[in-house]
């Protein structure tokens, strides 16, 4: 096996989500960003249609989502419900993250819907395995109040936010994923 192989087969295994609690406080650096946005924007996309668009939040930009989403978490339940606790954890893990990249779609209309989604899919998985090799953990956060940013991320009609794609340098040690076997997955005809 060559060893490039070798490479992308351990970046691939050992690529974990990364929580933005066990992330340092150290920034990413834009070009460095621009970098994984570069690898997630080679997945392959039927026709295309290239459906994924970001919106990148750093610096000031995360307080702007952090209190976005703290407003909107208020809005989302009934002041009995209301938790200040749980509004104060919501814009903690926005502020604890070195970027958070709103994970969006525009849909083209020439392919279903399920094929946009898996090209945006794709692009984030790139993503995540190239932040993965610059040691930046990542995670891919769908929480329902995604479907509260519309007018927030300006979408249009056509687009929707598929989730958050939380980033930040951290210190976790490197571990396999809890996997079933895939004799549980695959089935062989030979
Ligand atoms: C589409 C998608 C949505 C996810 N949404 C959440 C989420 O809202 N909250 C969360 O804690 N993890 C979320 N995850 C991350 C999974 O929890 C994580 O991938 C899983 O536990 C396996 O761990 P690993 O990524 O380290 O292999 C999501 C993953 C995907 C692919």
């Amino acid at each position: 096996m060559s060893e490039l192989k070798t490479t992308i087969q351990e970046l691939i295994k050992y690529r974990r989500s990364v929580f933005p609690k066990d992330y340092i406080d150290k920034p990413i650096a834009k070009n460095i960003l621009v970098e994984l946005l570069k690898c997630a924007v080679q997945a392959p996309t039927h026709k295309l249609t290239q459906p994924w668009r970001f919106t990148v939040f750093t610096g000031e930009g995360l307080i702007k989502l952090a209190d976005e989403l703290k407003k909107q978490y208020k809005a989302s339940v009934s002041k009995e419900d209301y938790s200040k606790k749980k509004g104060e954890s919501i814009r903690k893990k926005i502020l604890q993250s070195g970027a958070v990249i709103a994970i969006c779609m525009k849909e083209s209309g020439k392919i279903p819907k399920w094929e946009e989604l898996a090209a945006v899919a794709s692009a984030v998985q790139n993503m995540a395995l190239a932040a993965s090799a610059q040691e930046i953990g990542s995670y891919w956060s769908s929480s329902k109040l995604i479907n509260e940013l519309d007018s927030f991320l300006n979408l249009s009609k056509n687009e929707s936010c598929l989730g958050l794609f939380y980033m930040g340098y951290h210190k976790e040690k490197q571990s396999l994923g809890k996997r079933s076997p895939i004799d549980e997955k695959v089935t062989w005809v030979e």
